[in-house]
């Protein structure tokens, strides 16, 4: 046993066993104080918490990007996945991205170690950069900053039997001429509101529809519905963003020739689902019980349990996409 593990003890000459059995202890100690916390490292610099510039221009105008990755036994899951999404979105803002995602992915991973969670939730965040002068127009020489955020959750992945209440949201989701909800930017106000909205409502989220009428998804979540038993999700053209869970979940139907359509979905069809739910990479699957008045005859239905299963099957034996998502 190395000779710091003894002095840290406080004990050199007793029977192994018991000195490890302590050390355990210790441990377990340890990291019961650091699941109460976070680990932020800030352009590679890991600490209990990080500052950011006044001037940052993720401070000042929502400039940035990010990406919200969960551990799955430890291991970032679908990190590849979530990487090529910070990029584009990235790319979407005009946005020079100077780290490889072998570079994000070892700064990721050093900063799990660190924190030692059985299961963490991992925020990605890439800034455009701080610079003196306060202006919309970021001058050339800006340099990007780039901060992960490690938080422990809970290591228990259950499927919700109450599920949520979702309630059909007056205000509507960017328009894809204006700020693609397909990229994942530091500006969420959008969503925001529409959350504040549905909560002052009395729902848990809310579902937001697009200037034509059409159902996109809920405020972090894809949104699915299954009617005549077939599972139906708004297409990307809606304006949504294009969710890593919500592409494993395609990816899942197709592999067991579940009978699914991404589809164009009306407010109207939404009073004869026979179930629904959200997917998200932190919550995976969140059964729907109610949408506005209509309570959905099944919470959680069959097949929201069959993809939940699979789902969790396909984490276990280290799902990827393929192709990666657009
Ligand atoms: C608006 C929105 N839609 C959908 C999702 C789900 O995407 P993913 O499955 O990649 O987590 C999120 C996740 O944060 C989101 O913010």
């Amino acid at each position: 046993m190395p000779n710091y593990i003894l002095k840290f003890t406080g004990s050199c000459f007793i029977d192994p066993p018991v000195e490890i059995t302590r050390l355990r202890l210790i441990l377990t100690v340890m990291r019961g104080v650091c699941l109460v916390g976070l680990l932020v490292n800030l352009n590679g610099v890991i600490a209990s918490t990080g500052s950011v510039s006044v001037l940052d221009r993720g401070f000042l105008y929502g400039d940035g990007v990010y990406e919200v990755v969960r551990t799955f036994r430890g291991r970032p899951f679908g990190l590849d996945e979530h990487l090529t999404r910070l990029r584009q979105s990235a790319a979407y803002l005009y946005m020079d991205v100077p780290w490889s995602d072998a570079h994000i992915r070892t700064e990721v991973e050093r900063t799990l170690r660190q924190a030692v969670n059985d299961e963490s939730y991992v925020r990605i965040v890439i800034t455009r950069g701080a610079e003196d002068e306060i202006s919309l127009l970021p001058g050339d020489d800006i340099e990007p900053s780039l901060t992960i955020i490690v938080r422990p959750i809970a290591q228990r992945m259950v499927l919700s039997e109450a599920g949520v209440h979702l309630q059909v949201s007056e205000r509507l989701r960017t328009d894809r001429r204006a700020l693609t909800p397909a990229a994942k930017t530091g500006n969420y106000l959008n969503n925001i509101l529409a959350l504040i909205e549905a909560r002052r409502g009395g729902a848990d989220d809310a579902l937001l529809l697009n200037g034509d009428g059409e159902v996109t998804e809920a405020t972090t979540s894809n949104f699915w519905l299954v009617r005549d038993g077939i599972v139906h999700t708004p297409p990307t053209e809606a304006g949504i963003l294009h969710g890593i869970t919500r592409y494993f979940l395609l990816q899942l139907l197709r592999e067991r020739s579940i009978p699914h359509r991404e589809t164009s979905l009306r407010p109207e069809e939404l009073q004869t689902a026979e179930e629904a739910f959200l997917s998200s990479s932190v919550r995976l699957l969140m059964p729907v019980a109610r949408i506005d008045d209509h309570l959905l005859p099944c919470c959680p239905g069959p097949l929201t349990r069959l993809l939940w299963e699979g789902l969790l099957e396909g984490m276990e034996a280290g799902m990827q996409a393929v192709p990666p998502p657009r």
